[in-house]
């Protein structure tokens, strides 16, 4: 009985909309601090990261070069470990990984999109976008291939599935990118600079993208250094010298798709 107090008290300390972002958190960052060392010198990459994600938000994070972006993305992504710090994603606390465990949960839950495709020149679009099913050897090559289309159908590129990234334009290699980032059905996809290498209208198509994949549920964080590109998110965050210096909610997000329809589709006779 008395314990039964001490729980509902509990609950009813919690503001009714604080327990319901609590619940939406996807990532949960804590001091997070990232030192390199390289001999005897120390970079410090990250000085103390405190960071919530909301399961809807689609954040900007912006910050000059070396402002520590890329580590906190690395990091988030799996692919690195902090120095110190806490970080939880979609419930897990990831400190208490191994090697193997942490593998498993970046191929889950998080996809990834690069500044230069990190496509495989080799490989037609849609044996690219199957790549991260193959580690999942529960899945039938008929399953991979569907789900690939599908991947691909969501960013408009059913039509290339069996071109080589040589024969596709920037913008469509990218798409396939984020196809590939899709295939697994993450929680959150993570874009380091994913419009650094595309000219102003293929930039608003990939955000377009992005900005459908949020609406349909999934968590984007991007890096950026345009400030034109982080006005299509909704909340931009800026680093300096590996701490946070601010974070707001953008008031009116640009919508992409609808400036789309207002700007030219530049054809080769243009360019010349
Ligand atoms: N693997 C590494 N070993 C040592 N130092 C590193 C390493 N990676 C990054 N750094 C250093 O850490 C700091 C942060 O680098 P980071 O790549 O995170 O910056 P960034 O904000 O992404 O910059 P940019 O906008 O140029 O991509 C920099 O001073 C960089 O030199
Ligand atoms: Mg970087």
């Amino acid at each position: 009985m008395h314990r039964r107090w001490a729980v509902r008290a509990s609950l009813q300390e919690v503001p009714e909309e604080e327990a319901v972002n609590m619940k939406d958190t996807i990532i949960s960052v804590k001091h997070l601090v990232k030192v390199y060392k390289m001999g005897d010198l120390e970079v410090h990459a990250l000085r103390g990261i405190d960071m919530d994600v909301q399961k809807s938000d689609f954040v900007a994070i912006m910050g000059k070069s070396g402002s520590g972006k890329s580590t906190f993305m690395n990091i988030i992504g799996c692919l690195d470990v902090p120095t110190k710090g806490e970080y939880m994603i979609d419930d897990v606390d990831v400190r208490k990984m191994n090697k193997d465990e942490l593998a498993h949960l970046r191929n889950k839950k998080i996809g990834f999109v690069f500044q230069s495709f990190n496509l495989l020149s080799r490989t037609s679009a849609l044996e690219n976008v199957e790549l991260p099913l193959m580690y999942n050897s529960k899945i039938t090559s008929k399953d991979m291939r569907e789900r690939s289309i599908r991947a691909l159908e969501s960013v408009g590129l059913a039509s290339r599935a069996h071109h080589f990234p040589s024969q596709l334009s920037g913008g469509e290699q990218q798409r396939v990118a984020i196809a590939r980032a899709l295939v697994n059905d993450p929680v959150v996809i993570l874009a380091d600079e994913p419009t650094g290498n595309l000219d102003t209208r293929t930039s608003v198509e990939v955000m377009s993208i992005f900005q459908k994949l949020n609406t349909n549920g999934i968590t984007v964080i991007i890096v950026t250094h345009e400030p034109d590109i982080a006005a299509y998110t909704d909340r931009n965050i800026s680093f300096r010298d590996g701490r946070i210096q601010k974070d707001f909610r953008v008031e009116k997000p640009r919508n992409a798709a609808a400036e789309l329809l207002t700007m030219p589709i530049l054809t080769e006779e243009d360019t010349i």
